[in-house]
């Protein structure tokens, strides 16, 4: 579904009437986890066939009606995005590659025959989520708001064909760290299921794909791992990604490898800055397939010094040991944090957080 051409949107603003209070609020903020936490207020805009998006508002976090035969409902016509806001050293507030995420949501748009967002309101939304839920900043380290803008068919309608009617909005839950575990190095489990697979979904960021996923996280969970790592889908061989987190293998020559972006996985965008950042340090980064024998070979012989995963909600977390269900367990390195890992994982949060010079102009500062 192409774009609509239309100028930026106004957004009517409709103050909670009873937020949470402030001792509430900020009590919650202490520990925030991951994704269990939601500011005050929701934005939401609607798009029918012939009007365009329409009805901008930025009005109180509630539960939003929805027919039962809504489209989402029945064949999840649904995408989403994550990004992060942060509070700089000086006080003021940035979104990270906010633009980035705009464009992304749009490939993944078009993937599920859904209309395209503009750049610009999706971008719109973001501030203006942020600006009426500035207060809900946790003080914890590494504290963030995490911005969920998404998209769903509201029309009803049985039939199987893209909807006529969509609602995009964003919500907004303060973070803290996504593994609760806070062990150094996450474990792996190596899923005998298939994320993705060539001419389907697994580059668009939605629903279906997370839920596909659900299975073998519970798997792995219950044997004590922290994420699924997941292969391709035609020789069960080629390393893709985890659920919810990109790759990188660091080698004992200083180069760094990534998979590829074949249509299978998510195109990071905490994946591309990484790559950026890497290429400034004077590294070689080349994005090709690795075999999930060559990562236990490699491992084995020392020349894989350190393994991480990256994205968002994660940031950049070592991985310290694989297992598969057939061949058992690997170690890399030491098991625990690399060198190089802990250097670009600085090297980017301290560009996020305003603490370093940003040299690709990746920091969006809000007002
Ligand atoms: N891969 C998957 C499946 C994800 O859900 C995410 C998270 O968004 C990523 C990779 C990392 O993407 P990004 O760095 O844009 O957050
Ligand atoms: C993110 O990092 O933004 C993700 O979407 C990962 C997960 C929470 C789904």
């Amino acid at each position: 579904m192409a774009t609509l051409a239309q100028p930026s949107l106004a957004f009517t603003h409709l103050p909670h009437p009873s937020p949470v209070p402030v001792d509430v609020r900020k009590a919650a903020l202490a520990d925030p986890g991951f994704g269990k936490l939601f500011t005050d207020h929701m934005v939401s805009i609607d798009w029918t066939e012939g009007e365009g998006w329409h009805s901008a508002a930025v009005g109180p976090l509630q539960a939003i009606p929805l027919h039962p035969a809504a489209a989402v409902l029945h064949y999840a016509q649904e995408i989403f995005e994550g990004l992060k806001a942060y509070r700089l050293e000086d006080g003021s507030m940035a979104l990270f590659r906010p633009e980035a995420n705009a464009a992304r949501f749009n490939e993944s748009a078009k993937r599920l025959a859904m209309p395209e967002l503009p750049e610009d309101i999706f971008v719109q939304a973001c501030r203006e989520l942020v600006a009426v839920d500035k207060d809900w900043f946790p003080a914890v380290d590494g504290g963030s708001i995490y911005l969920r803008p998404f998209m769903i068919a509201t029309e009803p309608f049985l039939g199987v064909r893209p909807a006529k009617q969509y609602k995009f909005m964003v919500i907004a839950s303060p973070a803290g760290n996504y593994f609760k575990s806070g062990a150094p190095a996450v474990s792996l489990w190596v899923s005998q299921y298939t994320r993705a697979a060539p001419g389907g979904t697994g580059a668009a960021k939605c629903g279906g794909n997370y839920a596909a996923s659900l299975v073998p996280t519970a798997e792995a969970f219950a044997r004590g791992h922290d994420q699924v790592l997941f292969l391709d889908a035609a020789e069960h061989k080629w390393v893709e990604e985890l659920g919810g987190m990109n790759l990188y293998f660091v080698f004992d020559d200083g180069t760094m490898v990534t998979p590829p972006l074949l249509g299978t996985i998510l195109p990071g965008i905490t994946r591309d800055s990484l790559m950026a950042l890497a290429r400034d340090e004077g590294l070689t980064v080349k994005e090709e397939r690795y075999s999930i024998d060559q990562w236990r070979a490699d491992a084995a012989s020392g020349r894989l010094v350190e393994v991480f995963a990256c994205g968002t909600a994660a940031v950049v977390t070592p991985v310290g040991r694989v297992t598969d269900p057939v061949d058992g367990e690997f170690v890399i390195g030491s098991g625990g944090p690399g060198q190089l890992t802990g250097k670009l994982k600085d090297r980017l949060v301290s560009i996020q957080r305003g603490q370093a010079p940003d040299p690709h102009g990746w920091v969006m500062r809000l007002g």
